[in-house]
């Protein structure tokens, strides 16, 4: 079959090749990729900066973000039949650390994890891909034109459910949220947060009049665009909100987002930003603020198979509450064999997929 690969390592060695069609197990479902999305990992791994082969492989088959369908099943699957629309989880645990082997692959603490598409693992852009039942999930036809979105919505998923979770050790509910950043993560994390009724404000570079800042007013979001006010600024734009989300890709913003927490207020960071930048940052102040305040601020990577029923939830919930809403997230549908545009940056817009089968 075909496939797109990397060797990673080496920037820009993104490819199509042959590669042997997967032999699926008696536990396992052969799937038919129909789409795979684009996202900043795999920029980063065609740069040579992230990414590994799977063992004894010279190259590594990109793609985390996938959506595809059954063609078979083995006689030891239960749960799911041919035709049915899937999404595969990326990561897969580790076989030593107390959270893998608790089904929480998410948390590893080894760091011996692999995950398809990104770490010693193959990913999804290719014609075809087995894998056990276990790590598929069901995509009901009502949101199908929106499956691809799931990977990305279980990253927000799991950011909101776990800062929800802490916070209740406070007497008072979140009641406010801000995102930062317009991408596709962004984008979604404001959906997640929507849907939990919080009142969220996103902001982000673009203009007030940029598709994205119309996708976010669309779901009943303010939007400040952040192009014209200096960053010290932003504080005075909104009230101090009580749970923020970090999807900018900025360490930077990270540090921003420290000081526009409300007293008691949670901050999530979920970019995992590349490189080895150095900021200059008012230490004493952050940390005297985030003490002050009872101020919470955790990291969050990956996802459960819980998040993944969690982020089902939040598209039908999302679909909906703004009927074509999050279809506006996918600004360009490129046949796979364009793959280059992507990469080389001739097609820009908010989310990328790459139209594997039809
Ligand atoms: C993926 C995650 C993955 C992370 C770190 C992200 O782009 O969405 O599933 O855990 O990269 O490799």
């Amino acid at each position: 079959m075909k496939a797109i690969a990397v060797i990673p390592g080496k920037p820009n060695t993104t490819h199509m090749q042959d590669a042997p069609d997967p032999a699926p197990g008696p536990g396992e479902a052969l799937v038919r990729v129909l789409r795979t999305g684009l996202c900043g990992t795999d920029g980063e791994i065609n740069a040579g900066l992230y990414g590994q082969a799977p063992a004894g492989s010279e190259y590594l088959i990109l793609g985390h973000e996938n959506f595809g369908v059954v063609e078979s099943v083995g006689s030891e699957v239960k749960g799911i039949k041919p035709g049915d629309y899937v999404v595969a989880s990326v990561r897969r645990p580790c076989a030593e650390c107390f959270n893998c082997l608790h089904g929480r692959a998410d948390l590893c603490t080894s760091g011996k994890y692999t995950e398809r598409g990104i770490k010693g693992r193959h990913g999804y852009m290719a014609e075809r891909y087995a894998e056990a039942a276990e790590f598929l999930f069901k995509i009901d036809k009502g949101i199908r034109e929106i499956g691809v979105l799931l990977e990305p919505m279980t990253i927000v998923e799991k950011g909101a459910a776990e800062a929800i979770e802490i916070q209740k050790r406070l007497p008072a509910k979140p009641r406010t949220a801000l995102v930062f950043g317009a991408g596709p993560v962004g984008l979604l994390a404001a959906a997640a947060l929507r849907v939990r009724d919080l009142d969220t404000v996103v902001m982000s570079k673009e203009s007030d009049t940029d598709a994205r800042a119309q996708i976010a007013q669309a779901m009943g979001c303010r939007y400040v665009s952040t192009a014209n006010s200096p960053l010290d600024d932003l504080g005075k734009q909104m009230p101090a909100p009580d749970i923020v989300l970090e999807c900018t890709g900025s360490s930077a913003v990270a540090f921003l987002a420290m000081r526009m927490l409300a007293a008691g207020g949670i901050l999530c960071l979920l970019s995992v930003t590349g490189g080895d930048k150095t900021e200059l940052v008012p230490a004493a102040e952050i940390n005297r603020d985030l003490v002050l305040r009872n101020n919470v601020v955790f990291g969050s990577v990956n996802a459960s198979p819980a998040h993944y029923r969690l982020a089902v939830r939040a598209l039908k919930a999302a679909q909906k509450k703004w009927p074509g809403t999050l279809a506006r997230l996918i600004t360009t549908r490129l046949p796979w064999t364009e793959f280059e545009k992507w990469f080389g940056r001739e097609v820009t817009g908010i989310k990328t997929t790459l139209e594997i089968g039809s």
